[in-house]
């Protein structure tokens, strides 16, 4: 069983990552292996809408979107871990997601997904709802925790402070715990759920 961790932070050690060392923890604690990838300070262009991904099974790009999209396909549960801005996620965050969402034709079908955002003060459940939708529009079960998935400060180190945040972190982390374990037994027992073959219609016709 494994998770992977995404630090859309391009500050290595920010507020992000202590979020994520925080669910690290309980990962540990419970045998889950978990990696923090940390993809905020690369420079990851936007998706061009070219559709090579569909011939090449991958993205035309081959920076870390490539480089990450094997991991993605191994793991039970995907982090994804931002810093806000301007009340949303970071621009290399949803460069990163849009094309590691669109280019991997892999099935996601119930891997876990999970999302915490940090922030000095405010657009953090704005954040919070964008970053679910990659998850709900793929198949994956959404882990919930205790609040909105959130944590607070603004200079490097000061989410240590946030008593309510950390916590909300390891229970997150718990719970994400628990779905992917019963997920698993549920796949051993049941399969996964039958899928049709996908009906593409744009409300043109
Ligand atoms: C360009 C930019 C925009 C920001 N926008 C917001 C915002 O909308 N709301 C907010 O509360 N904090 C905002 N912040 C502050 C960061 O969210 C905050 O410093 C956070 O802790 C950064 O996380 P990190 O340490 O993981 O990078 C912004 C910071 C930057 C650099």
């Amino acid at each position: 069983m494994k998770v992977l961790m995404i630090n859309g932070s391009p500050r290595k050690e920010g507020n992000t990552y202590i979020a994520l060392k925080e669910m690290e923890k309980i990962f540990i604690r419970e045998g889950v292996e978990s990696e923090i990838i940390h993809m905020g300070n690369k420079a990851v262009r936007g998706c061009i809408a070219c559709q090579g991904c569909a011939k090449k099974g991958k993205c035309v790009f081959d920076d870390c979107v490539n480089e990450i999209a094997p991991k993605f396909e191994e793991c039970d549960g995907l982090v994804i871990g931002t810093p806000v801005y301007y009340a949303s996620a970071n621009g290399t965050m949803i460069s990163f997601l849009d094309r590691l969402f669109y280019s991997t034709p892999f099935d996601k079908t119930m891997k876990v997904g999970a999302c915490v955002a940090a922030a000095r003060r405010g657009g953090l459940s704005a954040t919070f709802d964008e970053m679910n939708k990659y998850f709900t529009i793929s198949g994956m079960p959404v882990a919930s925790g205790q609040y909105w998935n959130s944590i607070h400060g603004r200079e490097e180190g000061e989410a240590e402070k946030d008593a309510e945040g950390l916590q909300g972190m390891r229970t997150l982390a718990r719970n994400m715990v628990f779905l992917m374990k019963s997920i698993a037994l549920g796949k051993e027992q049941y399969g996964l759920p039958e899928r049709e073959e996908p009906q593409w219609t744009n409300f043109i016709r």
